[in-house]
């Protein structure tokens, strides 16, 4: 019984902007005007803190979705996936958050959400290659999304500067909450549009700021590995939202407008026990972000390998958003010699990361291989993780 975890290399951008060139001709007859892409994401610390107006650090993934466009004569947008049976044709004028579901949902809630920020995008033939692998909780949403919100402002003749990303960050995230019905918090098209190479992105939801700090763990000789549990999870089923609620009805208990507001000594003035431990989780993260920027701007990654560790610990235990596979993962790439690790993103199911001597990769990989196998589950997936950059045209 093979016990290596399947890899999911992200592919060549300029091999998959050719096929999707390709596959782009066959169906419309003609060559597209252009292939933009737009990354995945791995949060290196920070987790369900977004939402809660703390601060995260994701870094993007070399795996992207990738979208070719072609204008049309009409005003009709007709969008079609290579992995997907489900196409859609519509007017964007006629979209409504009701209107649409599953794939066509984030493509129309895109143009949606341009169209009401007055971005008049052009009648358009779109043509979708999603790379980053989907429900594995690595942001395939956002990655399309931010595509086809590039490709749709490049088609209406807009700058791609930092303002307009500003806003495709923002109608990306009202497209998520008001037309798919996930009520996430805005990290991951954050990441897709501002992301820089050989970087992780300091968000502070709180202020509105953003900083790139250097993340270079192969300069130490290290190796961050995204292990897929592949069990799959959607942010629109109700246990994200659920905790979304949990740290709202916290912060209302306690008077203050988010839970990042808290002071230490106001936990204990909270009787539930239960929304006590959700407020605990978000104050104790937001501490661990600031502790990991300190100790990568000052060069120092041996002290990252705890912080990752602890954050899991505290989104198992008082945030309750792990699940067995994920806790598998962790403690048996500790037990290999990952030097941290943790669940990653909004967590049910999905991917876990670990910071591992890049002489153990393979060993580390092995291991979590043969503890998912002898409890009898399907072998996880892994990803190499360098950090990536943002959302660009391709071709
Ligand atoms: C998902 C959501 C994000 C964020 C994370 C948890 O990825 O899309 O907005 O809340 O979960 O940190």
């Amino acid at each position: 019984m093979p016990t290596r975890p399947v890899e999911v290399p992200p592919g060549s951008p300029a091999e998959i902007a050719e096929s999707l060139t390709a596959a782009f001709a066959d169906e419309h007859g003609r060559q597209p005007d252009g292939v933009y892409a737009a990354p995945g994401r791995v949060n290196l610390i920070g987790e369900h803190l977004d939402y809660n107006g703390g601060r995260c650090l994701p870094i993007a993934l070399p795996h992207a979705c990738f979208v070719a466009t072609g204008r049309r004569t009409d005003d009709l947008v007709t969008v079609r996936s290579l992995q997907s049976e489900d196409g859609w044709a519509g007017r964007v004028a006629d979209v409504t958050p009701s209107s649409v579901s599953g794939f066509a949902a984030y493509v129309a809630g895109v143009l949606w959400a341009l169209h009401g920020d007055h971005v008049t995008v052009p009648g358009l033939d779109l043509v979708v290659d999603g790379r980053v692998p989907l429900g594995a909780g690595l942001s395939s949403s956002a990655s399309l999304e931010v595509a086809v919100a590039i490709a749709a402002c490049d088609a209406a003749g807009l700058d791609l500067d930092d303002t307009l990303r500003d806003r495709i960050v923002t109608e990306c995230m009202r497209a998520e909450n008001d037309v798919v019905g996930a009520p996430t918090g805005g990290m991951d098209q954050a990441i897709a549009a501002f992301a820089r190479r050989g970087h992780a992105l300091l968000i502070d939801f709180g202020t509105g700021s953003r900083r790139h700090v250097p993340w270079d763990p192969a300069a130490a000789d290290l190796t961050l590995l995204v292990i897929d549990t592949r069990v799959q999870h959607t942010l629109s089923d109700g246990a994200y939202g659920d905790r979304r609620g949990e740290s709202e009805a916290a912060a209302r208990a306690l008077g203050v407008p988010s839970l990042i507001d808290l002071e230490d000594a106001a936990l204990d003035r909270l009787d539930d026990e239960m929304l006590r431990r959700r407020a605990r989780h978000v104050a104790t993260e937001d501490v661990r972000v600031g502790s990991m920027v300190e100790a990568l701007e000052s060069g120092d990654l041996a002290s990252v390998g705890p912080l990752l560790t602890a954050s899991h610990v505290s989104l198992r235990d008082d945030y309750e958003v792990s699940c067995e596979e994920l806790d598998v993962v962790v403690e048996t790439a500790l037990s290999a010699g990952a030097f941290g690790a943790r669940m990653t993103g909004g967590g049910f199911g999905g991917s876990a990361i670990a910071l591992v001597p890049t002489d153990r990769v393979e060993l580390v990989g092995q291991a979590v291989g043969r503890a998912f196998v002898d409890r009898g589950w399907d072998l996880p997936a892994v990803l190499e993780a360098p950090a990536s950059a943002a959302a660009a045209r391709v071709s």
